[in-house]
């Protein structure tokens, strides 16, 4: 298929979405079929798909492969971080669909001996250990609705999550390894559960490190499975495809996280068909994808996605630079991988260090490589077009975000190759109508910046019963109201001529730093619940590296100092209450922020003085902010922040 006859393709799948993704769900087993395929549900822009269809994720992720030739096949390769004297793995797990098959079983019935039943909540806050994804498909395979948190997350962040979603237990471990150094996870976990209603906890042992254990209230996983029998089977539940397989929380532009609901049915086929389109993942691939499952990359991209294709997945605990930034190529070598998931940041990090680290080690059985979660620029895409992946493996930047569940515009190498072009997302994937508009939601002139929104409902979108948990209306005004109507996700997006889509960053007060989701307001309150700060206003400022990283604006109590040191402490609070992923590269502290009439802060001018640039345009100021008003702000807050700052 060329450009020409994929678009008309693609324009079929969009006029008849309905009739398209029904015969992509086709492709799944069902333990009944659908009714329906798409229906409106109890809430505005909630839509139910596959309505009347039965099914199981853990089935499709293990039975179905456990009762074929796949039964001896590996699933997981995983890799611990930590290395011996001569940089070798210490430890390398392999699990076979056979085998992890067997131990979900056993676990699943863990989980029902602790008292789960479908439709109860649990947490899951465990490292990139192997116990994650099995977790997450026990728990799939009795119907309890789960999520994850990420795993560098705070007691704070934790206990929000655990308390929004009203989970009664959490699965934590003892510890785990990140560059090098042991981060004991149980200690934050307990921490967490003091202000949540979690009845038990369950401990994986990974690091052995010392850890207190309540009685009655923790158990160590180990000890669970201990009178589990081997061979034990849990029959996995028939779900209603509209049943919620997970929650997972992710920042907007309010200071609370928004707990996103992925059913079962319209998000299995997503990832089902998407894994061929986009992976083109074959029966003899190694597949390698470098995210943190506590994000929505691995949900659906190390553990839902490739498991149902059946795939051979490496997974890997810890940083791409332990013990050198050799790390990625060697475990490609090492395992032979065929396609690579991998992410922007990463890259920019790993090439400052120039192509000798990758060169060393054999890429050869490399195929496809695709980058995620923020945009990719030229340079890093050449370097891994040329470097990484000798110019023979296509490389893309597939766009997508927590809300819809998997990829939806991107280069589609499993089923045509259409010319690359550096940083650019490519075409809407089959039955997804995308589209970049202006704020009425008319299309906009190829070149022209505007907002990228998806018009039609597709499987995977936000699920019943609420979209958002708990929060009905929440979802609809963040999502569909801002053009009329139509899914809104919050992008800039550039379409040109070939109807390529580039997406070129958020147009809300969301950051991308490292490709991790951080709300201005999160951070903002997180500063403001120190003692010593009054008013604080956090923008973003490009980074070479990280693409972006978060900058705040402080207005202190009085009698307390600014300078060095209560910059170092606040950076650290910081770090405790939220997350070393959202630690400021730089804390500012100004007498007062620069504010409209209305009393919003102008957060143009925070970012010009942060980033050091100048104002640039006020004719478009979207602010109700005078021109000359911001003009006096920002000059009076330079001086400010050059005279002590
Ligand atoms: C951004 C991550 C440009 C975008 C899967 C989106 C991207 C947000 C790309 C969602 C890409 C993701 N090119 N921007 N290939 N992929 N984004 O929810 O701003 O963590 O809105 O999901 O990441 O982030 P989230």
């Amino acid at each position: 298929m060329d450009i020409e006859a994929y678009k008309r393709f693609w324009r079929t799948t969009v006029e008849d979405y309905i009739g398209f993704w029904e015969k992509e769900a086709r492709n799944l087993e069902w333990f009944r079929p659908w009714d329906h395929v798409v229906e409106k549900g109890e809430h505005p822009f909630v839509f139910k798909w596959f309505v009347g269809g039965q099914l199981n994720m853990s089935y499709l992720c293990l039975d179905r492969h456990a009762k074929s030739w796949r039964k001896n096949k590996v699933a997981y390769i995983w890799e611990g971080e930590p290395v011996d004297g001569d940089g070798k793995p210490l430890s390398i797990r392999k699990y076979t669909y056979y085998e992890l098959y067997r131990e979900v079983n056993r676990l699943a019935h863990v989980f029902l001996s602790l008292g789960l039943r479908k439709g109860d909540r649990a947490a899951i806050y465990l490292p990139m250990i192997p116990e994650l994804p099995m977790t997450m498909l026990a728990l799939a395979r009795i119907g309890v609705i789960f999520t994850v948190v990420f795993s560098g997350f705070s007691a704070e962040n934790l206990a929000i999550r655990v308390n929004d979603l009203g989970a009664k237990i959490l699965v934590t471990a003892d510890g785990f390894y990140r560059r090098g150094r042991l981060i004991n996870l149980k200690e934050v976990a307990d921490k967490a559960v003091e202000s949540t209603d979690v009845e038990k906890i369950v401990v994986v042992k990974r690091a052995g490190n010392e850890v207190a254990m309540k009685e009655g209230r923790d158990f160590w996983l180990h000890d669970l499975l201990r009178t589990v029998p081997e061979n034990l089977v849990v029959e996995p539940e028939s779900l209603d495809s509209t049943h919620p397989l997970y929650v997972l929380y992710t920042s907007g532009t309010t200071g609370k996280p928004k707990g996103i609901i992925h059913d079962t049915g319209g998000y299995a086929v997503l990832l089902n068909s998407t894994m061929k389109w986009v992976f083109d993942i074959r029966d003899e691939d190694v597949y390698f994808c470098t995210a943190d499952i506590g994000w929505v990359t691995g949900h659906s991209y190390i553990v839902f996605g490739p498991l149902m294709a059946g795939a051979t997945i490496v997974m890997y605990e810890g940083t791409p630079d332990y013990p050198t930034v050799e790390r990625w190529w060697q475990i490609i070598e090492r395992y032979g991988v065929n396609v690579f998931y991998t992410t922007p940041t990463a890259v920019r990090m790993l090439m400052r260090f120039g192509n000798e680290p990758v060169k060393k080690h054999d890429r050869s059985t490399l195929r496809i490589i695709h980058s995620v979660g923020e945009p990719i620029n030229p340079a890093a895409w050449r370097w891994l077009f040329e470097v990484v992946g000798e110019r023979r493996c296509p490389v893309g930047s597939t766009w997508w975000m927590t809300e819809t569940g998997g990829i939806l515009i991107s280069h589609l190498p499993g089923l045509m190759l259409t010319p690359l072009k550096p940083g650019t997302n490519g075409l809407p994937i089959p039955g997804i109508d995308a589209e970049v508009v202006d704020e009425k939601g008319n299309a906009a002139a190829p070149g022209q910046r505007g907002y990228l929104v998806i018009r039609k409902p597709w499987p995977g979108m936000p699920g019943p019963p609420t979209g958002m948990w708990k929060e009905p209306e929440r979802y609809r005004q963040v999502y569909w109201e801002k053009v009329n109507g139509v899914f809104f996700t919050g992008d800039y997006a550039v379409k040109d001529f070939d109807g390529y889509i580039w997406v070129a960053g958020r147009a809300d007060e969301v950051l991308k730093v490292a490709g991790h989701r951080i709300g201005t307001y999160e951070l903002e309150s997180v500063l403001v619940s120190h003692a010593a700060v009054a008013e604080a206003a956090v923008v973003g400022v490009p980074d070479e590296i990280k693409g972006e990283t978060p900058v705040a604006f402080v207005v202190l109590k009085s009698g307390y100092q600014g300078g060095g040191e209560m910059a170092q402490q606040l950076m650290k609070y910081v770090r405790e209450t939220y997350g070393a992923i959202a630690t400021p590269s730089g804390i500012l502290f100004v007498s007062k922020l620069p504010k409209t009439r209305s009393g919003k802060i102008m957060r143009r001018v925070l970012r010009a003085v942060a980033s050091g640039g100048s104002l640039g345009d006020l004719t478009t100021l979207e602010d109700e902010a005078a021109v000359d008003e911001v003009k006096e702000s920002y000059e009076q807050l330079l001086k400010e922040v050059r005279r002590g700052g």
